[in-house]
């Protein structure tokens, strides 16, 4: 098991600044009230879970918020110290580990970061975590990448899966498609971005065409794909374990660039 704490990767409270804080608190702000109407009900249902730690106050101690999700869901966090290898990464999420890193941008970043920050990691991600089905589907999609690790194709196709739902993933909402992805969730520019802009092309959750979509990490997005409920996601990875064929053979379109 690949284990950060014991290269004594942690979270230090003391080290983080007034203006740290401040700057969380910012961050945090703004983006409730860009996601008012936006995002899904199940994201504030859970932040509303984690409120007592997870709030605009100060920056959130890992210790509380894994109270509350090792409670809920049995995951847990993992410091890092930013992005991480692939294979890492799924052991980790396979064990209900989510990565996060601890530290937090600058005042003059709060619009673009190239590198995730904790802002991302853990208001982005960690709140749907106390969601069954959501934290299943996640624990499956690390399952899946330990399985397949030497299968290059399936790792290719699940970096996608991944991409297109975690990160970046819509959903159903009662009028309007809703935001639960965490790349949305923790950014500003692309929440407005997704109703705003001209040309977003928003098309129905579908395993294979997500597995033969590239993406760009470093652009922002143009192709979304909204999911009809977090059930979906949930039977939709889960069908993978039981069928892979979908997962691990067959054509692949590759990134054109
Ligand atoms: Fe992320």
């Amino acid at each position: 098991m690949h284990d950060f704490k014991e290269k004594n990767m942690i979270q230090e409270m003391s080290k983080y600044t007034n203006e740290d804080h401040e700057i969380w608190g910012i961050l945090f702000d703004r983006q409730i009230i860009n996601l008012k109407g936006k995002v899904c009900r199940a994201y504030f249902d859970s932040l509303e879970i984690l409120s007592e730690t997870l709030n605009n106050k100060v920056i959130p101690d890992f210790k509380n918020i894994d109270k509350v999700l090792l409670d809920r869901t049995g995951w847990s966090i993992e410091v890092v110290p930013g992005l991480i290898e692939v294979e890492p990464f799924f052991t980790l999420l396979a064990a209900k580990r989510f990565c996060s890193s601890t530290w937090i941008r600058k005042r003059s970043q709060l619009d673009y970061l190239e590198e995730p920050d904790m802002f991302h990691d853990t208001f982005g991600h960690i709140p749907l975590l106390v969601h069954p089905q959501y934290a299943e589907a996640m624990r499956l999609i690390g399952e899946l990448g330990v399985k397949y690790i030497d299968n290059p194709d399936a790792i290719i196709r699940l970096k996608r899966l991944y991409w297109f739902t975690i990160e970046f993933g819509l959903i159903k909402g009662a009028d309007k498609v809703e935001i639960y992805g965490a790349g949305i969730i923790s950014s500003s520019g692309e929440t407005k971005h997704i109703y705003e802009s001209e040309g977003v092309e928003v098309i129905p959750f579908d395993i294979k065409t997500i597995f033969n979509t590239p993406f760009n990490n470093d652009e922002i997005q143009w192709k979304y794909f909204e999911l009809e409920s977090m059930d979906q996601f949930y039977r939709e990875v889960a069908k993978l374990v039981e069928e892979p064929n979908v997962l691990i053979e067959g054509e692949l379109v590759l990134a054109s660039s």
